[in-house]
């Protein structure tokens, strides 16, 4: 089968590599041509487990190419799938312009059947628009083909990608013809081997579904941080009712984590695309505009803590050390990262701040540059400091030697803004811990 993935994002090379390695025939395209001469020479623009090898692999066998220009390759294609990214606007909707500009490319070249499958986060609607925007340049050059849209939506976590990938939950597919179905059936069938589940459905279903999933899980989070603010204030720990309510099937353990928020490129954004459609629609999301409020509220509170411990003497010229940077691990993505809030929080207060991420210190040069001192390793980032606070929980944070850190502090004070730690512990070092909702 011949596919071509638009846009060599996250998801779109995550998704090529994956649809490669069962042996389909896919070009990756993009417009970044430095971005796909990186690629060509073996160089993975993001840092994903296991994502370097099967893309190297899988150029290797042939099945798997890059170029920056989809109308040299499209009428090879039976498939097209479009990933490029759809930033928020400066109002929160999501800005479709690199979406249909690529439906206007292959409206301009489309020569024979194809089905084009949506696979960027957009709002409902969108594969009507995309649907037209490929119809109008068809009618420009007079001719008639048929071809189909659909939607796909991804549901991939960053630094699981590929094994979420290759063995889905589900997949959603949204079509309106039987061709298309068939086609998609195809595709996916090797992912599914054992228990085949496309979920298929109407378009503006599988358009909702991407949306109300992420806005579900970022209710849990925010709903279970609102609960930890409150157990702090009642002599509760989050743990133990998180524990206590996860049992119930209904409900479930996952995604009922508290912590110093969430971020990243899909929850914060989505969250506000939909509250933006409903808008316009003349209808407020009340749960999910609470939601979001909950979480901005969120990535205050390390700072909030830290600047509580130090009512007294103030936060001025003190050395604050960071353990972890991305907004999750296993990941360099800083979007939305607590970190780059907390950052520019303690900037403000006037500290000095030392950073340590395992894998996404260079992302923060490039974002921020040398406002802050990148340390070596976990050590290094505490050498002095009168903090720590913990915003990433990396494995490797887990179980450091609590000796040498305590030594060398200054000060021996520990937030712990995604509670991995234990107080006990800590106290027996003679810290001061503080975490979220214990
Ligand atoms: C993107 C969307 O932002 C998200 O909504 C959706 O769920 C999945 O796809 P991501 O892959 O993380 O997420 O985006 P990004 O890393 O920004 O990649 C988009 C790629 O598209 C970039 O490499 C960009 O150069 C490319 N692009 C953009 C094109 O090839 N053509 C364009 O016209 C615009
Ligand atoms: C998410 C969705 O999980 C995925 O299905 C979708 O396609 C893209 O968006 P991702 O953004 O990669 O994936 O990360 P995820 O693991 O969902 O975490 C998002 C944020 O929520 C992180 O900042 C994480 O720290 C936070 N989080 C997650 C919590 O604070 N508590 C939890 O219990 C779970």
């Amino acid at each position: 089968m011949n596919i071509a993935i638009v846009g060599t994002g996250y998801v779109g090379l995550v998704s090529g590599a994956c649809f490669a390695d069962t042996g389909a025939s896919v070009t990756c395209v993009d417009v970044d041509t430095e971005k796909i001469e990186r690629i060509k020479r073996g160089e993975i623009p993001i840092y994903e487990p296991g994502l370097d090898e099967l893309v190297l692999k899988n150029v290797k066998a042939g099945r798997l190419r890059f170029t920056t220009s989809l109308e040299s390759v499209l009428n090879d294609q039976q498939i097209v799938f479009s990933a490029v990214g759809t930033p928020p606007d400066e109002d929160g909707s999501a800005d479709l312009k690199y979406v249909l500009q690529v439906a206007k490319t292959i409206g301009q070249h489309l020569n024979k059947y194809m089905v084009v499958v949506t696979k960027s986060t957009v709002p409902v609607g969108t594969a009507k628009l995309v649907r037209q925007t490929i119809q109008t340049e068809l009618d420009k050059r007079q001719t008639d083909i048929k071809f189909d849209v659909a939607s796909n939506p991804e549901f991939l976590k960053e630094g699981n990608a590929i094994k979420d990938f290759m063995s889905p939950d589900r997949v959603v597919v949204g079509v309106e013809s039987e061709m298309a179905k068939e086609m998609l059936t195809r595709l996916y069938k090797p992912f599914l081997i054992n228990n085949f589940r496309v979920i298929f459905m109407d378009i503006p279903s599988a358009e909702m579904t991407k949306y109300a999933a992420n806005s579900m899980l970022a209710t849990r989070i925010s709903f279970m941080n609102d609960i930890a603010n409150l157990c702090e204030r009642v002599g509760a720990d989050v743990n133990m009712v998180r524990a206590g309510i996860g049992s119930d099937t209904r409900i479930g353990r996952k995604f009922l984590y508290a912590g110093c928020g969430y971020g990243g490129s899909c929850f914060p954004k989505d969250v506000k695309a939909l509250i933006k459609t409903a808008d316009g629609m003349g209808y407020s999301m009340e749960v999910l505009k609470a939601v979001e409020r909950v979480n901005d509220a969120q990535k205050h509170v390390v700072f909030n803590k830290l600047a509580i411990a130090f009512a007294k003497e103030g936060l001025e010229n003190k050395t604050v050390a960071l353990w972890g940077l991305s907004f999750k691990p296993e990941t360099d993505d800083m979007r939305e990262s607590t970190a780059l809030v907390t950052i520019d929080l303690l900037k403000q207060a006037g500290c000095k701040i030392k950073v340590y991420d395992p894998v996404a210190m260079t992302e923060c040069k490039r974002r921020i540059g040398d406002t802050v001192i990148y340390a070596r390793d976990l050590y290094d980032a505490v050498n002095d400091a009168d903090a720590l606070l913990l915003l990433t929980e990396w494995n490797e944070f887990r179980l450091p030697n609590w000796e040498i850190v305590s030594k060398v502090m200054n000060k021996k004070l520990l937030i712990d803004g995604r509670n991995i730690f234990e107080k006990k512990e800590l106290e027996s070092y003679g810290f001061e811990y503080h975490s979220i909702g214990r």
